[in-house]
């Protein structure tokens, strides 16, 4: 491995791992081939305006990252990163972009022009979205999220049945009312900017993987996508430019490790038709699971 990639923390385990760096590099850097790729990239949208945090009115400045660049510039990255996670894909793999009307159509073009095959474009719809100050526009309460496959011909992963069954025996749809961010996903009070709730990760996790499948984030941030996929015995390996986001990630990571702390946190989940459900369903998984399965080996 090379000396610029070792990771920043590795579970004990080695079901989670992240690295400190910029992904396009990062993704240089080792040979490997995920099962799901799941990305919440820059958004572009912290350019000065004002919005609404647990009730007060701020300027929204996510961080340096999420500054606008520029339309050829965010064309250009999009395109760059886009390409990198493709080549990490399995051929049965498939990808998850996040994102509102401000980045979505230009990935959704970016997606078409590299290959991609687009399968679905999910609308989150927050059960709980804060107001919109101007009164001169809708309150934004949905986010898009773009599921692609790698290959054009090649059959992706997609658990029908259980989202079926999620969905209360009726075809799982493409609106996701679930709801934004819970104040106990913090951890010790505190959360990354745009953090993701575990729920909509959970779902997106067991739509398209199986159990100790690899799930890569790019722009991992405080690790939902990794603290999802463990909750759910997959592996993780997730990628920010920000140590103090993957020291977030870290802690939250290491919390799954407290006695009874998976299973107290699966209970706390939205999305669900009982408290037991998903646990139901996973030990379904777990039954349906040879160890022929298990053949994969490990990024880093
Ligand atoms: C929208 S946030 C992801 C939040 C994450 N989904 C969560 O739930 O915490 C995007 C993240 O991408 C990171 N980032 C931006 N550009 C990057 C790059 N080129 N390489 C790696 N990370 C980057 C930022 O530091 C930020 O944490």
């Amino acid at each position: 491995m090379p000396a610029a990639l070792s990771p920043f923390y590795r579970s004990p385990g080695r079901d989670f791992t992240l690295v400190l760096g910029d992904c396009l590099e990062a993704l240089a850097a080792f040979d490997f081939r995920f099962d799901l790729v799941f990305a919440d990239p820059p958004y572009f949208l912290s350019d000065g305006g004002v919005s609404v945090q647990s009730g007060r009115r701020v300027c929204v400045d996510k961080g340096a990252w999420d500054r606008p660049p520029g339309r050829d510039a965010e064309r250009a990255f999009t395109l760059a990163w886009l390409r990198a996670v493709r080549g990490k894909l399995t051929p049965q793999g498939t990808l998850w972009v996040c994102g509102t009307y401000h980045n979505s159509f230009l990935v959704a073009d970016c997606l078409e022009a590299l290959g991609f095959r687009l399968l679905n474009a999910v609308t989150w719809v927050k059960t709980n979205p804060p107001p919109n100050l101007s009164c001169r526009m809708l309150t934004h309460a949905s986010e898009v999220i773009l599921w692609a496959r790698r290959h054009p011909r090649v059959p992706h992963r997609y658990n029908y049945a259980l989202l079926r069954a999620i969905a209360g025996g009726r075809q799982m749809r493409d609106v996701w009312p679930l709801p934004a961010l819970r104040p106990w996903e913090k951890v010790g009070g505190v959360k990354h900017p745009t953090q993701k709730p575990l729920s909509l990760l959970v779902r997106i996790l067991l739509a398209a993987t199986a159990p100790h499948d690899w799930v890569l984030d790019p722009f991992c941030g405080s690790g939902t996508a990794g603290v999802a996929a463990n909750l759910l015995g997959r592996r993780f390996l997730g990628v920010d430019r920000c140590a103090d986001y993957l020291r977030l990630a870290q802690a939250r990571r290491e919390a799954l490790d407290a006695p009874g702390a998976p299973e107290a946190l699966r209970a706390r989940l939205d999305g669900f038709r009982s408290p037991g459900q998903l646990e139901a369903l996973l030990a379904q998984e777990r039954a349906a699971l040879s160890l022929a399965e298990d053949a994969h080996g490990e990024p880093l």
